[in-house]
């Protein structure tokens, strides 16, 4: 794991614009430390790819400084910036072997015949590829290419590996089984990543921390838990996992620990004030489905409303459920599919509850 305050990359007020008028990455300040697997999530044209392109080199930003190593990176082209490059379409030469591939970033470093053979074996080893050095890229399947690519980017022992969507291009199954391939190797070497993907379980599964995009901002920077534990925004809170939203006005703030929210509907939930400016100031409401009890005991929890149940979503290790709730049709439970736990029926009537620290007030 990374040692902390040990920083790596720094980005300082980067600002990007390609037209000279829109802002598509609005001041960016991050750290990110050595070794650490940092990931880039967000929409599309959220500013991701435009991000790594100015770290690679590809793109200038229009305004701020980007340091590597404490070296301000601005006018250094990419071939001097000592890092490896994996991108969704993995771009190896079709006409070289996959050995010559490898080999391509050392020779370009003027590393002798004996050392490239061996790193390159060592390479191949790594990603279980050890006897494929004398195939065509054509000859190998999409993860093997795949694979290939991830090698010809760590050969030359970057210190920085940079990933756009690389597993875009692959299935389900294969993407997963990569997502842990590049996982542990990260482990193994020590390298920092910086990934970027738009896919939040591909996140969560693989980082350290995440950097949340949206329209060139980073809306919030976080370990995977912390962001789905914690979001601190309602685009945050949308984005990462499923939630329940339900709209009001903060009626009445208590501390820091509670307030009382006014649903559209004219219900009154307590929760837990995260981002809202006052009393009086709208808000929305986001709610876990697995943090909602069904009819929980009498008097255990401060908020309670009844609901009806609309719509039954076997999944096999959980119901999704669909509930109509405080002016919501689309209030929705995660009932698990254990062994002990009652089945709702459509159409029947419960009571559903839940915690304040469970009820986030967002910003509206
Ligand atoms: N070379 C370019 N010239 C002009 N505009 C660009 C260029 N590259 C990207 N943009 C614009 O900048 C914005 C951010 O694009 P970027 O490629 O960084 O998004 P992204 O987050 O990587 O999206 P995706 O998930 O679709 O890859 C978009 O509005 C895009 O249209
Ligand atoms: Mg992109």
């Amino acid at each position: 794991m990374a040692r902390k305050n040990d920083v790596l990359v720094r980005f300082t007020d980067v600002q990007k614009s390609y037209d000279g008028e829109t802002l598509v990455v609005k001041n960016l300040n991050i750290d990110i430390s050595r070794g650490e697997f940092l990931t880039l999530l967000g929409p599309s044209g959220s500013g991701k790819t435009t991000t790594l392109m100015m770290l690679a080199g590809f793109e200038t930003p229009t305004h701020g400084d980007i340091e590597l190593g404490g070296k301000r990176l601005n006018n250094v082209p990419p071939h001097k910036r000592d890092i490896g490059m994996v991108f969704q379409n993995y771009a190896l030469f079709p006409h070289m072997t996959v050995s010559e591939n490898l080999a391509f970033p050392l020779q370009v470093r003027r590393k002798g015949r004996s050392e490239v053979a061996e790193r390159v074996q060592r390479a191949l080893d790594m990603v279980q590829l050890g006897s494929f050095g004398n195939r065509r890229p054509a000859q190998l399947s999409g993860g093997q290419q795949q694979r290939v690519a991830l090698a010809r980017a760590l050969v030359f022992e970057p210190t920085l590996v940079l990933m756009d969507e690389p597993l875009g291009a692959l299935d389900k199954q294969l993407r997963e089984h990569m997502q842990l391939e590049i996982k542990h190797l990260h482990e193994q070497l020590g390298i920092t990543v910086v990934y970027v993907t738009h896919d939040q379980s591909e996140a969560l599964t693989m980082s350290d921390r995440i950097a949340v995009f949206h329209d060139g901002v980073i809306q919030q920077l976080a370990t995977p838990s912390d962001l789905y534990e914690r979001p601190k925004n309602a685009f945050v809170a949308q984005f990462i996992g499923e939630n329940n939203r339900l709209n009001g006005k903060v009626a009445k703030l208590n501390g820091s620990n509670a307030c009382l929210v006014t649903l559209d509907s004219g219900s009154q939930v307590q929760a837990l004030p995260v981002n809202v400016s006052g009393e009086g100031s709208p808000t929305t409401l986001s709610l876990r489905p697995e943090r909602v009890q069904i009819n929980p005991p009498e008097g255990a929890l401060p908020n309670v409303f009844d609901a009806k149940v609309e719509e039954l979503i076997y999944l096999g290790d959980h119901i999704r459920t669909r509930c109509s709730l405080a002016g919501s049709d689309d209030f929705v439970v995660k009932v698990p599919n254990a062994q002990g736990h009652s089945s709702l029926q459509r159409g029947s009537r419960v009571k559903l509850g839940w915690a304040i620290e469970d009820c986030r007030a967002l910003d509206a």
